[in-house]
């Protein structure tokens, strides 16, 4: 089944200048032909988009979606002047541990859902509110049902019943050993509160080894070693980056890793909002995902993420609208996803507006007219 989108008004595909008068055919789950609107070959359906601004589906990077629970309180007492602190995702662990598969199911599709009718075609989510290798594993399990790509997040928070050595040598060893097989990528909470240096770089050192990709959050709440760790580890991506010296950013323009900015969880934990534009201007790799999770960033919005990047972080809108989408595929270490070219993943999304520009000076305006998954038609 192919399907020709025609009128488009502005072409953004980020495999060379924004395009006007275009048009392009989906066939299958690919992209099958890009070009001039007067060129278009005919397909078996043909939608006629008005002259409004088509661009990849979002690729939201970072998300926490197997959970049960709600964390409302703990974002009100936030709001009301509390710190936002690592140990709030024990509460999430009681939750998700009483939670039938069923419920976690429910629970990840309401919000995949609510993320693709939103513009977002690539979800990668994460474990880590199970830390048992049982609740791990069932979460690795149940992640891949929904997601494009799956994190071993184990190294989240060290149970309150165990010491952090006996945890580390579980997450290193046997949880590992069960969840790899489940997943693509292996992550650590690299911060106070959560796992130092040392213990981070087992964690990765021994996930690397099973083969997995590495991923680190990292400079959530403070400066730290998170940043020089991931670039010096060679993981994909370091979410987080709010506290960053120059060394750290000076390290990221050097390497492979992408920087993954979270800006509505900034806002939501009342951090500073991450120095995206001198990211940018050093040559680092940005990415912005949503960080969607019950504690620190409930929202599943990449447009929310657009916005406050463009006018809170200085970035240009192409610039937050690249992160959002290629910088997200980069930090999954994807080339098929992200960009609009001939043989890529059909992930289109069509704005309610003539040019992405709207994403910015339509601030919470829910822009999202119309969007393929894999070719399929999800709005
Ligand atoms: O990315 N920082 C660690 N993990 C999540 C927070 C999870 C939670 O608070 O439940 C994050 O912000």
């Amino acid at each position: 089944m192919s399907v020709l989108i025609t009128g488009v008004g502005e072409l953004t595909t980020n495999d060379g200048p924004a395009l006007t008068d275009a048009a392009l055919v989906l066939d299958g789950d690919r992209i099958a032909w890009l070009g001039a609107a007067a060129d278009a070959p005919a397909a078996d359906e043909r939608v006629d988009v008005e002259g409004r601004a088509v661009l990849p589906g979002w690729v939201d990077s970072h998300t926490h979606l197997v959970f049960a629970g709600d964390r409302t309180a703990e974002f009100a007492a936030r709001m009301s002047g509390q710190p936002y602190t690592a140990g709030g995702i024990a509460v999430t662990v009681a939750a998700t541990r009483a939670a039938s598969d069923d419920d976690l199911r429910r629970v990840l599709r309401g919000h995949v859902a609510e993320a693709v009718a939103q513009g977002t075609t690539c979800v990668e989510t994460k474990t880590g509110y199970g830390l048992t290798v049982a609740d791990e594993l069932r979460s690795a399990r149940i992640a891949a049902e929904e997601a494009d790509e799956v994190t071993f997040l184990g190294a989240h928070l060290v149970p309150a019943d165990m010491s952090t050595e006996d945890y580390v040598g579980l997450v290193t060893g046997e949880m590992l050993d069960a969840v790899a097989p489940h997943v693509r990528w292996a992550d650590v909470f690299c911060e106070t509160g959560a796992f130092d240096e040392d213990e981070s770089r087992a964690v990765l050192t021994a996930a690397k080894a099973k083969g997995l990709g590495l991923r680190v959050h990292g400079n959530q709440l403070g400066y730290g070693p998170g940043v020089r760790l991931a670039v010096e580890s060679g993981a994909a991506s370091v979410d987080h980056c709010t506290y960053l010296t120059r060394s750290d950013v000076d390290a990221l323009a050097q390497s492979e890793t992408v920087a993954t900015l979270l800006p509505a969880c900034d806002l939501s934990t009342r951090q500073p909002l991450p120095d995206a534009r001198q990211l940018v201007d050093t040559g680092a790799t940005v990415a912005l995902a949503t960080n969607c999770n019950p504690g620190s960033s409930y929202t599943s919005s990449m447009a929310f993420c657009v916005a406050t990047a463009v006018l809170q972080m200085r970035m240009s809108v192409q610039e937050a609208v690249r992160a959002a989408t290629w910088g997200g595929a980069r930090a999954l270490r994807r080339d098929d996803v992200g960009v609009l070219r001939v043989g890529a993943r059909a992930d289109v999304q069509v704005l309610d507006a003539p040019s992405v520009t709207h994403l910015a000076y339509r601030p919470g305006v829910p822009l999202t007219w119309a969007v393929w998954r894999a070719g399929t038609r999800a709005r």
